[in-house]
């Protein structure tokens, strides 16, 4: 291999910070004021970072180091995850396992390199359904070295709230009865977009984050003609027409295609077709992308082997209709509520393991691992997406493969967040 081809395909590891990918070096965690109902109507307090909710996008390119400095100007002990981010351990911001819960007043350094391109987000991770609520959450894009090209790439969140016709937040975040059901559901929902318009014959980039505590959405677009190229951050080997999907809590989709007409974000009710928000048309691209949508470059993550080290299953039980409506342990994993001293499971550093995520409960659950992207395996045994939550209905099961090479201590817990809160959480050591 000659100099100059060596340093071209260690670029992703050597690539200098760029001009124009700058992003604030400390978040302030803070009470903010946000308009949430339609303009004219009250504002609401929330909390954000550095003024606003959601808080600012970091963007960062493939393989740089982010470095903020959580600050915490909050009256609640908090912490920041980064999730979907395959990182240092330490740096996971899980409070009590990873590192001690920030104080109101106190400050933690976080900084960890980006092994992956794609759509993450970062939250609170402490009292999560109340915090996460409230707005304690940002979108985190980790650019590809060399990104396709499109004429704009626009982030888009994904969020419900229960809100007063005043603006307020309805209190209650704790309530036993939403957490022992499908979680503390929002009575209003809309899109919060980077940008608010395009033209038409631009070709877009969509980065959709579900950051609603509880609620999965089931979206169509109109206005849009393209294609799905990347799951929770992971880019798909073939990128597929875009249909109908849901999003759950926590799960991210990109979509890269062509503006046909003003974008509208649908939300499909059973009865009903409701608008989350639009993307507005103010103008003609002369100049359109006629190309094709590519495949996004491929994930570095390994491929699982065939056969297991561990095969393992995780039974999701619990919550109403299983018979348990209150208390710390509405939720279980096999029959265990809530964090025990003993991991859930133990891995040898590179082991593949399979878990079997069984609902045997009356409501949909996101299963979510730490440090770690796990591939759905198809009902035929193939191996499918790379996912970092996983949307299991109810009743219904997935089978996933791990492979574990990131050591430390994760959780592994469901993303609606009130069902965390009451048990349905667990974690596993890699070694
Ligand atoms: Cu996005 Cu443990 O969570
Ligand atoms: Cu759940």
């Amino acid at each position: 291999m000659d100099r100059r081809t060596f340093l071209l395909s260690t670029g992703a590891v050597l690539a200098l910070p760029h001009a124009g990918l700058a992003s604030p070096s400390v978040l302030r965690a803070e009470p903010v004021k946000a308009q949430i109902l339609p303009e004219g109507d009250g504002t609401t307090d929330m909390l954000g970072f550095n003024g606003s909710t959601p808080g600012p996008e970091l963007r960062v390119r493939q393989g740089e180091t982010l470095t903020v400095r959580f600050d915490n100007q909050t009256s609640e002990g908090s912490s920041l995850h980064w999730h979907g981010i395959r990182l240092d351990n330490a740096m996971d911001g899980v409070p009590g396992m990873t590192q001690p819960l920030v104080q109101p007043g106190e400050s933690f350094d976080y900084s960890f390199t980006t092994p992956d391109a794609g759509t993450f987000w970062y939250h609170s991770h402490n009292r999560s359904w109340e915090q996460v609520a409230k707005g304690l959450y940002g979108p985190l894009i980790v650019e590809e070295v060399n990104p396709p090209r499109v004429d704009h790439d626009i982030t888009v969140m994904l969020d419900d709230w229960r809100i007063e016709e005043t603006g307020a937040l309805m209190g209650g975040f704790g309530n036993m009865h939403d957490f022992a059901h499908a979680g503390r559901m929002g009575n209003y929902a809309k899109i919060l977009p980077s940008q608010n318009s395009v033209r038409i014959g631009d070709r877009i980039r969509l980065r959709l984050i579900n950051t609603a505590t509880a609620r999965v959405f089931p979206v169509r677009f109109e206005g849009l003609s393209g294609q799905v190229v990347a799951l929770d951050g992971m880019p798909l080997a073939t990128p597929r027409p875009i249909e109908d999907f849901e999003i759950a809590p926590a799960q991210r989709v990109d979509l890269i295609g062509d503006v046909t007409s003003a974008i509208k974000f649908l939300f499909i009710l059973r009865d009903d077709i409701y608008e989350m928000g639009s993307l507005k048309i103010e103008g003609e691209n002369l100049t359109p992308a006629n190309t094709p949508v590519e495949a996004l470059p491929a994930p570095n993550v390994l491929q699982p082997k065939e056969t297991p080290d561990q095969s393992l299953s995780l039974k999701m039980e619990g919550g109403a209709m299983g018979g348990r409506h209150a208390g710390d342990d509405i939720w279980a994993f096999n029959g265990v509520s809530g964090f025990k001293d003993a991991p859930f499971a133990r891995f040898k550093r590179g082991e593949t393991a399979h878990f079997e995520l069984i609902n045997d409960t009356s409501f949909a659950h996101g299963i979510h691992l730490h440090g770690h992207h796990f591939y759905e395996l198809n009902r035929d045994g193939s191996v499918g997406d790379l996912r970092d939550t996983s949307l299991v209905q109810r009743g219904a099961s997935q089978k996933i493969s791990v492979v574990f090479d990131n050591p430390g201590k994760w959780l592994l817990h469901c993303h609606m967040l009130g069902h965390q809160a009451s048990g349905m959480k667990t974690w596993v050591e890699v070694l």
